[in-house]
């Protein structure tokens, strides 16, 4: 017998786990986190939900019930990060699920801890990148502790664990017939698996849940101003969990953050993913706006190839490498001058930034002016374009030469 902490969704497959460990006489203490999953839009709802997986987990027998409020340390400790590196996965998505899970990984080895348990369990199957997440993070944290990944090593069909579970008490809720398997949070929300498996079959309008679909959305603009303060967001004085909740809304009501993506997964196949992240992608379009103005031409081509590299190591399950921790002080270094505001119109499906501003700002409208008042030195610019210009001059003319040489 030893003491298991397993991450509890409260869903069958978890349930299921939690009753045969119980049964095989194991100690297990259920822990469930509230990442903002519910709706996006910090309701109250959600925390009376997540109350009921707490009791769901007593009444099958765990030995303890933890319930954590993460919101705060989601955004904080990882999306804030990832907003500072404009993360996204192949370029559109903005890794929800894979920044959730070395936090999941490292409450899981914090309670571990603190119950003296020996390993932490986990419900991912081996197909996904979940699973490589949890288990680097877990081992980087605590090599000492095992990690257990039963559905792993014995998957789990549908009609198996609705049997075993009718067999042993386990409740089964009215939505275990769903249509997708999804995970959310409140950096985005992801739906992949059923009609979504054919990569040519368009996403049913019942796959999304956060976004308004054409028919749903207002026929008017809305614009919101993102205040940026070293980096942080802040919408109308909110900032943290509250601020990207509410973004959700807002942005989703519009329609905003839809992707449809065909993704290469860690463990090497393709899958078709299907996404709503109406506030993280108006935040990273607003970040990457703030970047545009205020750093120079030098650091936003140099800073984009490292941001790709981010997202690599964010998806790949290397968030704990000390490469992802170098590229943050390297982030963390802009931000004395990511001070200023951008403001979002929101739109038919899209965040379209259409106003900055920064006391930090390079944009210098007597340079730029095609206008009176111009202060740029346009003679200047024939001297710079014939030294600019010179390599290609000599590449050419040596090309030419050999070319006469050779006949
Ligand atoms: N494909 C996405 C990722 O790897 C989403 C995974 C969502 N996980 C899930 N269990 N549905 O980040």
């Amino acid at each position: 017998m030893s003491t298991i902490v397993l991450a509890y969704s409260g869903g069958l497959d978890t349930s299921v786990l939690l009753k045969q460990y119980v049964v095989a006489g194991h100690k297990v203490i259920a822990m469930t986190l509230d990442l903002g999953e519910s709706d996006g839009t910090a309701g109250t709802g959600a925390s009376a939900a997540l109350d009921e997986v707490k009791t769901k987990a007593l009444a099958l027998g765990a030995h303890g019930a933890l319930l954590v409020d993460v919101k705060e340390r989601f955004i904080t400790e990882m999306a804030l990060p990832a907003l500072r590196a404009n993360a996204m996965y192949e370029g559109v998505y903005p890794l929800s699920a894979a920044l959730s899970r070395p936090l999941i990984s490292a409450l899981l080895v914090e309670s571990a801890h603190r119950y003296g348990a020996d390993a932490v369990a986990h419900g991912c199957t081996g197909k996904g990148n979940d699973q490589v997440r949890i288990e680097l993070a877990v081992r980087a944290l605590d090599p000492s502790i095992t990690t257990l990944a039963p559905l792993r090593e014995k998957p789990l069909s549908r009609p198996d664990a609705m049997a075993y579970a009718r067999e042993h008490d386990v409740p089964i809720s009215s939505t275990v017939a769903k249509p997708y398997s999804v995970d959310a949070n409140l950096w985005g929300r992801s739906i992949e698996a059923g009609v979504l498996e054919d990569p040519w079959t368009a996403p049913p309008e019942d796959a999304f849940a956060w976004t308004a679909g054409a028919h749903a959305q207002p026929a008017e603009p809305e614009h919101v101003v993102i205040s940026f303060e070293d980096g942080v967001p802040t919408i109308d004085g909110v900032t943290g969990a509250n601020m990207v909740a509410a973004l959700n809304a807002k942005a989703g009501a519009h329609g905003v953050g839809r992707i449809d993506l065909v993704e290469d997964r860690v463990i090497g196949v393709k899958s078709r993913e299907v996404y709503e992240c109406p506030g993280s992608i108006t935040l990273i379009a607003a970040h990457k706006a703030l970047e545009r103005l205020v750093l120079t031409r030098d650091e936003l081509r140099f800073k984009m190839s490292l941001d790709q590299k981010y997202s690599e190591l964010v998806y790949d399950g290397l968030w704990p490498s000390p490469l992802r921790k170098a590229l943050d002080a390297f982030n963390a270094s802009f931000a004395s001058r990511m001070t200023g505001k951008v403001r979002v119109k929101l739109y038919r499906g899209q965040a379209i930034v259409d106003g900055t501003t920064s006391p930090h700002g390079l944009y210098d409208e007597k340079l730029a002016t095609y206008g009176v008042g111009d202060k740029f030195n346009h003679d200047a610019a024939s001297g710079f374009i014939e030294l600019w210009g010179l390599p290609l001059e000599l590449g050419a003319r040596v090309a030419r030469d050999a070319l006469t040489i050779a006949r």
